[in-house]
């Protein structure tokens, strides 16, 4: 799908991967509606980035999810793309996984991106398409001590990405999944804990891709459309993708 003069949604759009996915996604002469919590974050942005719309959601609120996705259809008249970023990660034990952070996990990695795209594939398939990229992580297809409530939410989001890019087809609806690997945010601070917990084992953040990396993934999958794109051949190899 074409960028210039396209209006997509990047959730997540305050720090890390979603804020050079804004910034990239404007570079190229689209419109871009910046989501997340954070409104002095959102609006220092929208300063930057001409044509853009600052709307303050927590993804893990639904009906304000849904209420945000109005609020950009208002404002543009139009959503081409939807770019579900927004994400956090837990460090516990099986042993000790919290119900409550489980619940609050699968709210904004899974059930967050599955309103929003609800939210949007009435709008694009009346407008007669657009594009899906959702943000999953190449924890996806590893086992890692201590990650797997992050891991099965990403694992759980390919299955959803891969089933709504089956039946979104005949809409010329196109869903892709995007797999970074270790990447350069603020991804490793954000990550809950258990209140008694440990920090558990971090991966060296500040030493993984850029951003831009991701984001350049990200505008290759709206103009390509292909299903997976693998940020790196470890991913790539850990996908058993060839
Ligand atoms: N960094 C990595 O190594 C890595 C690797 C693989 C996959 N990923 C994936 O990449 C995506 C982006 O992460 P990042 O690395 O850019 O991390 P980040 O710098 O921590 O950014 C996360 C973004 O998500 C937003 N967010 C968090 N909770 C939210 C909520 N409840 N409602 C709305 N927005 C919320 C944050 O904004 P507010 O706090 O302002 O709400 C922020 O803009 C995530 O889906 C993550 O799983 C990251």
């Amino acid at each position: 799908m074409q960028i210039e003069d396209r209006v997509f949604i990047v959730t997540g759009a305050s720090s890390g991967i979603g804020l050079a996915t804004a910034i990239a996604l404007a570079g190229r002469g689209a419109k871009v509606a910046l989501l997340a919590r954070s409104t002095a974050a959102l609006d220092h942005l929208a300063g930057r980035l001409p044509g853009s719309l600052p709307v303050t959601v927590d993804m893990t609120r639904f009906d304000r999810v849904r209420e945000a996705v109005a609020a950009v259809a208002r404002h543009y008249g139009r959503i081409h793309g939807l770019v579900n970023n927004a994400g956090r990660s837990y460090a516990a034990s099986v042993e000790d996984i919290d119900p409550a952070v489980f619940d609050e996990i699968f709210h904004l990695n899974v059930l967050g991106p599955i309103v929003a795209m609800q939210a949007v594939i009435p709008l694009m398939r009346a407008q007669g398409g657009g594009s899906i990229v959702n943000i999953n992580s190449g924890t996806a297809f590893m086992t890692v001590p201590q990650y797997s409530v992050y891991s099965s939410s990403k694992r759980a989001l390919v299955g959803f990405s891969l089933t709504a890019r089956a039946e979104l087809e005949k809409d010329r609806i196109v869903v892709s999944e995007i797999y970074p690997d270790v990447t350069a945010t603020n991804f490793g601070k954000n990550r809950m804990r258990n209140a008694a917990g440990g920090s558990g084992p971090s991966a060296n953040y500040a030493a993984g891709e850029k951003p831009e990396v991701v984001a350049a993934f990200v505008l290759q999958a709206i103009e390509e459309g292909q299903a997976q794109y693998f940020a790196t051949d470890r991913i790539r190899k850990l996908a058993g993708a060839a």
